[in-house]
């Protein structure tokens, strides 16, 4: 039996996966634990790692007994430790921890020793890399064994950790929730370190793939965790304010968003501004029917806008995620279709930022994302621009 660890909220999305991923292998066991899936499993284990919208993967099994020292006469959590070290490089654990009720009870110290003796693993009650957790189960303990030496959701391509990214089985959901396509045009509005760019190719390589922030820093951090995920000159960067994009009018088919919460990352007050803002120069690149993908938790606040930026946007489906302190809510929201002569043309927008700006406009535009073509290349070839060299202002635009 498996189980996975699961973030409430998210189950629906890891039930999806395992069907999808392991198919006819995986026999699904009916039950209202959100923060757990378990199945019956026919597959090779290698596969589970490779899981991207559950938390961890563990082996279960169920040992009978009242007593702890039921376990101690049991070699299935030995067996349990051999078969997850089996799917990893020499080496990759080198000592194990134990997560288990009345743990300094003498039945568990004895079981702790024996572990030790058998595996060679030291144990580390703090650091552990091997995670063993026992509970008590209606027939008897549940032993479990985590699959990998850290959790799933701590991708090995984030070697640049923003404070206040995305945590990725979050993302993978998210990027589920657009239903990925190989002909989307994607853009991630305000990238941070490229959490939910990785995700979504992880899902199959788009058409075109742009990420853009405002912070440099980020934008570093995305290049090296992009290079991390081997996906150097897969996604053009672009350091640009997401309310005044140099992008033409309707040219991405999916948007990505995650949004500052306004405590560690931006403020309550700076959002106030921003998130109005996003809605409206999101609504202005995205194609009729566009998919824009918002992660927030500044609830409030997003509902206050939405219900302002109906005209261009419907909420399509909304899901609360409970991590830890934070209940974020992906929304998904579809481009409504624009009325018929209503649109501002591009050209109208850059014309008004001309005005604006005194900066000459939209010159040598030649299609892709309505970019100029030596900038476009670059984007394509998985460059980086600087700030906006063409801005418009976000007007009304229908
Ligand atoms: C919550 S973080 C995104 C984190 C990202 N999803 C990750 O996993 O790393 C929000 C990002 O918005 C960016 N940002 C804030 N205001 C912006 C603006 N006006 N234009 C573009 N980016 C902006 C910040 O620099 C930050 O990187």
């Amino acid at each position: 039996m498996i189980e996975c660890e699961v973030l409430a909220g998210l189950k629906p999305f890891v039930v999806d996966e395992v069907r999808r991923v392991l198919g006819r292998q995986a026999e699904l066991v009916a039950d209202d634990d959100p923060t757990a899936l378990r199945f019956g499993y026919s597959g090779q284990l290698s596969a589970l790692l490779r899981l991207r919208t559950a938390v961890a993967a563990y082996l279960l099994v169920t040992v009978p007994g009242r007593r702890p020292s039921a376990l101690l006469g049991d070699t299935t959590l030995f067996d349990q430790v051999e078969a997850v070290r089996r799917l990893h490089p020499p080496g990759a654990f080198s000592s194990f921890r134990l997560s288990a009720p009345g743990k300094e009870s003498a039945a568990l110290r004895r079981l702790r020793e024996e572990l030790t003796r058998r595996s060679g693993l030291a144990y580390d009650p703090e650091d552990g890399e091997l995670l063993l957790r026992i509970r008590r189960a209606p027939a008897g303990w549940d032993l479990l064994t985590r699959l990998s030496p850290r959790p799933l959701s701590t991708r090995p391509w984030r070697v640049h950790n923003l404070p206040g990214a995305l945590n990725a089985t979050i993302a993978a959901a998210a990027v589920d929730m657009t239903r990925p396509r190989g002909g989307d045009r994607v853009l991630n509005l305000m990238c941070g370190s490229g959490t939910l760019l990785i995700e979504r190719f992880a899902r199959g390589r788009p058409a075109l793939a742009l990420g853009c922030d405002i912070d440099p820093s980020a934008l570093a951090g995305t290049r090296g965790n992009l290079a991390a995920a081997g996906l150097t000159g897969s996604v053009g960067l672009a350091q640009m304010d997401v309310t005044a994009l140099c992008f033409a009018d309707a040219s991405f088919d999916v948007l990505l968003a995650d949004l500052p919460y306004g405590h560690r990352m931006g403020s309550h007050q700076d959002n106030a501004a921003l998130y109005p803002a996003v809605l409206q120069e999101a609504a202005r690149v995205a194609a009729p029917g566009a998919a824009l993908l918002v992660v927030t938790h500044e609830l409030r606040l997003f509902e206050r806008c939405l219900a302002t930026a109906d005209r261009w946007w419907s909420v399509a489906r909304a899901v609360q995620v409970y991590q830890k302190g934070h209940h974020p809510m992906v929304y998904l929201l579809r481009r409504t279709p624009m009325a018929a002569g209503k649109a501002l043309r591009h050209d109208d927008a850059s014309h008004r930022a001309v005005q604006a700006t005194g900066r000459s406009g939209n010159g040598g535009r030649t299609g892709g994302a309505g970019l100029r073509g030596a900038d476009r290349r670059s984007l394509a070839r998985g460059g980086v621009l600087p700030p906006s060299r063409e801005v418009h202002r976000p007007g009304e635009r229908e």
